[in-house]
């Protein structure tokens, strides 16, 4: 089968960063799924472990975790899908990646994808759903039945995957959204899916939120380096506050300036679930099958940005050369076999 991987950490101008080869059919079993691959789309984790991570023991590694597909064959042990069945979903760090015509994945973490949307716009979506779902409703314990209506959030970096499906799932439960963005195209993003205010992350952020009438929020969802922001954040959140990276930092950051408020930390890592193959996996699943159901009734709109063209090492490494540069709008996909 046709595969796109990588043998060694380069940087992405080298054509031998990302290359296109033969892989053997996988084969499933126990709770693995096989999937044919119809559409990716791709993450700043996948240029993370392409520069940073290198391809450990897997000899060429393969790459890419958003994926919807059909499925053709399933292992002894699956109850939630059959061979027919079109699915969406983000995969696991640790395994080979979706970049190929065939993906093994578990199905715990797959669920049934939007039969509204098509291949392209449901690969858009699993990873940072995923993301936002966990971030704001576990780590911000956000409550899903609207009782948390009114509560301001501000996302610092709101035009990129995450924080445009993010600024969507909490409007739909009345939170009032402030999106961060320092760009035309993005502050329009920001707007196009729904922030309440847009504000620029290279100007004052303090100042600006004042001016609109906002002395502080009650929760911050961080899709950017949170070093820049840390300080900050103690300032505008309010008592009982929150506070949810999804970024590590890079220096360490004085937890101690969060006593006096009773503020609480949190990092979302969406592939905890799967990586230490918590009991509760099986979440991801209902999870992405509640956000087909939204995105299905219309409560929802898709983050696509731009198809690449076709799945091959030539239109993957210019996605990772425009995720690099840590200014994209929404999601980027690639689409066939080609
Ligand atoms: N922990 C997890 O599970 C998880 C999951 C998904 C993503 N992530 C990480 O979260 C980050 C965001 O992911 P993503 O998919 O949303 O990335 P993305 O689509 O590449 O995000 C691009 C956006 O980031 C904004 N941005 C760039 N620099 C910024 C800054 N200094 N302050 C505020 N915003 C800034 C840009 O806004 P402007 O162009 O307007 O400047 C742009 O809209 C990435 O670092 C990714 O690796 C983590």
């Amino acid at each position: 089968m046709k595969a796109v991987g990588f043998t060694r950490s380069l940087p992405v101008a080298d054509p031998q960063s990302l290359i296109d080869f033969d892989a053997p059919l996988p084969v499933a079993t126990g709770t693995d799924l096989l999937v044919e691959v119809r559409a990716v789309s791709v993450n700043p984790v996948d240029y993370r472990v392409r520069r940073d991570m290198g391809p450990a023991n897997l000899g060429t590694r393969i790459l890419g975790y958003d994926a919807a597909g059909v499925v053709t064959a399933v292992g002894s042990d699956c109850t939630l899908f059959k061979p027919g069945d079109e699915v969406w979903y983000a995969g696991e760090l640790t395994r080979q990646g979706s970049n190929s015509q065939f993906h093994l994945v578990d199905e715990r973490i797959v669920g049934p994808k939007p039969v509204s949307l098509d291949w392209a716009d449901a690969a858009a979506l699993p990873l940072t759903f995923i993301t936002a779902w966990e971030g704001l409703h576990e780590q911000l314990r956000v409550r899903r039945d609207g009782s948390d209506a009114g509560k301001t959030l501000m996302i610092l970096g709101g035009a990129g995957g995450v924080g445009s499906i993010l600024t969507q799932l909490a409007r739909n439960v009345g939170i009032k959204v402030i999106a961060t963005a320092s760009r035309r195209a993005s502050i329009a993003q920001c707007q196009r899916v729904g922030a309440d205010l847009v504000i620029d992350h290279t100007g004052d952020i303090k100042a600006q939120l004042a001016a609109a009438g906002h002395k502080s929020v009650d929760l911050i969802f961080s899709c950017a380096e949170l070093d820049g922001y840390f300080q900050l954040a103690t300032e505008l959140l309010s008592p009982f506050g929150g506070l949810c990276t999804i970024v590590a930092p890079n220096k360490p950051v004085d937890l101690g300036l969060f006593k006096i408020k009773a503020l609480r930390y949190s990092h979302e890592f969406m592939f905890t679930r799967s990586m230490f193959r918590m009991p509760d996996m099986i979440e991801q699943h209902r999870l992405l099958k509640a956000g087909a159901a939204m995105f299905d009734a219309g409560t929802l709109q898709g983050t696509r940005s731009a198809t690449l063209g076709p799945i091959n090492a030539a239109n993957l490494r210019a996605a990772h050369v425009q995720l690099e540069s840590t200014h994209t709008l929404g999601k980027l996909v690639l689409e066939g076999w080609g």
